[in-house]
């Protein structure tokens, strides 16, 4: 499988969003990480559809988005015409996932679910992971960027990359919070194929975020 690499718009400098999406349209093969917050899964608030519709019409990239929200359901309603090719929504918001997977099917052509660190693999039962496109293990409690890598994860990849062969389950596994050069090759020898990275890529002093993006493939 090959490697996407999804940089999150969290880390841009807002003040420059078309620029900063402008230096992302110069390199190929990337999703766009949208992470989409509503001040109540998680401690903090991001952006909404007004400001992803604005982005859609400068990115050439495929958009990723990460919904760290307590009513999913709402947001794939509002988001429908938005042009998301991915709806990541997290295991631990609701109750009926399965029927929330069926809707979004029917919407998005990718629909993956999301698990935060403390939330074991175990906890997705086989026949939903037949059913979606992607899986998130978050390492970093969600909410901000720039925090620290938790190496626990690389176990739950190990873990879910089993069962993936096993199986013959076709979802991505993605990996998402504190990716920097040194910790993505145990991610990919691990399993994952999808890394998201925010403040690793923009960090880079002279905006040369190919360098960083090359660095962790
Ligand atoms: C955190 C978000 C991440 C975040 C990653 O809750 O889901 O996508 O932007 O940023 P870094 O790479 O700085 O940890
Ligand atoms: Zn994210």
């Amino acid at each position: 499988m090959s490697i996407t690499i999804s940089p999150s718009l969290l880390s841009v400098d807002f003040l420059e969003l078309k620029v900063e999406l402008e230096r992302l349209n110069k390199i190929d093969d990337l999703w766009l990480h949208l992470d989409v917050m509503d001040a109540h899964f998680v401690p903090n608030l991001t952006f909404g559809e007004p400001v992803l519709n604005k982005v859609k019409t400068v990115s050439k990239h495929k958009l990723d988005a990460h919904f760290m929200v307590s009513d999913p359901d709402f947001f794939a309603e509002n988001f429908k015409n938005v042009g998301l090719h991915n709806f990541t929504f997290h295991w631990e918001a609701i109750t009926h996932h399965d029927r929330l997977i069926q809707k979004l099917k029917e919407m998005y052509p990718s629909v993956g679910i999301s698990l935060n660190p403390s939330t074991p693999v175990s906890a997705i039962p086989h026949y939903i992971l037949g059913k979606v496109d992607l899986v998130l293990l978050m390492s970093v409690n969600p909410g901000f960027g720039g925090q620290k890598f938790i190496p626990e994860v690389v176990d739950k990849v190990i873990e879910l990359d089993q069962i993936r062969h096993k199986n013959n389950f076709q979802f991505q596994i993605q990996v998402d919070g504190g990716i920097n050069d040194q910790n993505a090759g145990y991610l990919i020898q691990a399993g994952a194929n999808n890394l998201v990275a925010g403040s690793y890529i923009f960090s880079e002093p002279t905006k040369d975020y190919a360098s960083r993006i090359n660095k962790i493939r």
